[in-house]
């Protein structure tokens, strides 16, 4: 596992954002996977202040919450608009987010992993990652899914997103959908952001904890191609 220490936020994103504008250079097609939450924003306000050329690129991203319209102003397509989608050249089609309104979700995982398969894989995985170490959806468990799946969340992980709902963990519906672990460990290349101390333990974990369903961070030390990008604060303690 490459690890990078940047000395701020700052200086992160915009390292990556440089990285993600020179892979599309180099491959204008790139399948990109991508993370909602406050860790990616300044990523992907750099990206709208740069303007790499998006307009062959594919994005996918993580999960959704399920029950809630895509037009809902608490939903992940909504964050994706307003911090990405709309401030760069993303062709609106090639812009994947799960439907959290489909009528019939598990029809709705299957498609998407298809159009996954269709799209020829993701080549970038950008992830974040919640202090219990869940990546995407994928709550800590006894089992984890291999594939896009529905998913009951967390208490914790209602209450970190209450704010895309008035500020109310009550608000924030009960279930998602999520692309699985395999979904996830398929990407060619997984970059791994984390800022701030309160990630401090789940990064010490992602990089030298036991593999194990209870942390489904811990998964990615099994893949070949995956970097960390850490603030200082986030790596003080790995
Ligand atoms: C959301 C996602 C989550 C977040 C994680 C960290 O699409 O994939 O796993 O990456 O909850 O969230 P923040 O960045 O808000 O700490």
């Amino acid at each position: 596992m490459k690890i990078t220490v940047f000395k701020d936020e700052r200086t992160l994103a915009r390292t990556l954002a440089a990285h993600i504008a020179a892979t599309l250079k180099e491959t204008p097609d790139l399948v990109l996977g991508l993370p909602t939450g406050r860790t990616p924003i300044r990523l992907y306000h750099e990206l709208g202040t740069r303007h790499p050329d998006f307009s062959r690129a594919t994005t996918f991203n993580l999960d959704e919450f399920l029950g809630i319209a895509p037009d809902h102003p608490g939903s992940y397509r909504a964050f994706m608009e307003t911090h990405l989608f709309s401030r760069v050249n993303l062709p609106p089609d090639r812009a994947h987010v799960l439907n959290g309104a489909s009528p019939d979700p598990e029809e709705e995982c299957a498609r998407y992993e298809r159009a996954i398969a269709d799209a020829g894989g993701i080549g970038l995985q950008m992830l974040g990652i919640g202090t219990n170490g869940h990546i995407g959806f994928n709550e800590p468990a006894r089992e984890l899914a291999a594939r896009t799946h529905r998913v009951t969340l967390k208490a914790s992980t209602r209450r970190s997103n209450a704010a895309l709902f008035g500020g109310d963990a009550r608000g924030v519906p009960k279930e998602g959908l999520s692309m699985g672990m395999a979904t996830i460990l398929q990407a060619r290349r997984i970059v791994l952001i984390a800022t701030g101390k309160s990630k401090a333990r789940c990064v010490a974990l992602v990089v030298k904890g036991p593999i194990t369903t209870r942390f489904p961070g811990s998964f990615l030390q099994l893949h070949a191609d995956v970097e960390l990008m850490l603030d200082e604060a986030a790596a003080g303690g790995s």
